[in-house]
């Protein structure tokens, strides 16, 4: 499994499973065959309800503690109670600590106390890395001009359908890595024809390819199954290439493709009536 280097001296392994919407059973299953299949990342998040499930999974896998990257996310209904929040995560996942802890959307009046408190679990090596997720520029600058730890990552959508070049342009400029969720359009494009071409013509799956051009991009990539066979399949990406001209082809997909929520449009001009009305909700009523 190849890793990235993060800004604080870490590396986390470029290939992660994602586990959002596998219903508990399969998430232990799936958890314990990835582990045996060679992954040593799993991305969680306390809204996903199946971090118990990732825990007993690594527990009994019998693969050491510190071979395995795992990432959970502070639930956007509990940034008031930031390390109550972080610690029943660690209850659930019975580990004494993460590997990266992230702020899962940016929660316009929250985001920078959750953030403080999270520099905390930092220095106490609770968490070994702190990051975002679903931050736009915008969110980033406000980050960085008011905190004392950067950004180890920044975890938003991210495929040749959705490329958010703004905001991996000005990441990559600051030292903080990106990490591409729903890296596969959650299945939807994957009969794309530029795509199913190029898959066809590096005799790969269209699954490999949008995860190489990720990888290529120079970004960790989080593919989410719970069949066995995929799991094997998107892990199998690290010993060819797309090359330079198939890159350039997969980039031309660009067409804003937004599978389910997109927080990174929160407080910006861009932001549809929407997203605007999805935030003033969660901002009012949950978080
Ligand atoms: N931070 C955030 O706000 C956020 C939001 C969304 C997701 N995420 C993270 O990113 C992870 C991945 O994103 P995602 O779950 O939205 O979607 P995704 O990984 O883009 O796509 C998952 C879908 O693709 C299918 N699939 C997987 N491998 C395949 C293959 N080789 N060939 C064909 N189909 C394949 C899966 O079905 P099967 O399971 O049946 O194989 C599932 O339907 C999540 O699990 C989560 O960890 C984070």
């Amino acid at each position: 499994m190849s890793t990235t280097l993060l800004n604080n001296g870490l590396r986390i392994p470029s290939v992660g499973l994602g586990v959002y919407k596998a219903s508990p059973e399969d998430c232990y299953k799936t958890v314990l065959a990835a582990l045996q299949a060679g992954y040593r990342h799993i991305d969680t998040a306390a809204v996903y309800r199946n971090e118990a499930d990732v825990g007993r999974a690594i527990k009994e896998s019998g693969v050491p503690r510190s071979e395995i990257w795992v990432t959970t996310k502070l639930h956007v209904g509990d940034m008031r109670n930031t390390t109550a929040a972080f610690n029943k995560s660690l209850e659930l996942l019975q580990l004494d600590y993460v590997d990266l802890y992230l702020i899962h959307a940016p929660i316009r009046g929250r985001r920078l106390q959750s953030w403080k408190e999270m520099e905390v679990l930092y220095k106490a090596g609770k968490a070994k890395a702190i990051g975002v997720s679903n931050f736009n520029v915008e969110h980033l600058e406000e980050l960085l001009a008011n905190s004392t730890v950067v950004p180890a990552i920044n975890q938003i959508e991210l495929n040749p359908f959705l490329q958010h070049v703004d905001i991996t342009e000005f990441c990559k400029a600051k030292g903080i890595v990106v990490q591409a969720y729903s890296p596969l359009t959650k299945a939807r494009k994957l009969d794309d024809p530029t795509l199913v071409e190029v898959s066809k013509s590096l005799n790969k799956t269209p699954a490999q390819v949008l995860i190489k051009w990720g990888l290529q991009k120079g970004f960790v990539s989080l593919p989410k199954t719970v069949n066995p066979k995929r799991l094997v399949e998107n892990i199998s990406v690290f010993d060819w290439t797309i090359p330079a001209q198939d890159m350039q082809k997969l980039d031309t997909l660009e067409c804003n493709f937004v599978t389910e929520w997109d927080p990174t449009q929160w407080g910006s001009k861009n932001e549809t009536w929407g997203q605007w009305a999805l935030e003033k909700v969660i901002h009012t009523f949950v978080a």
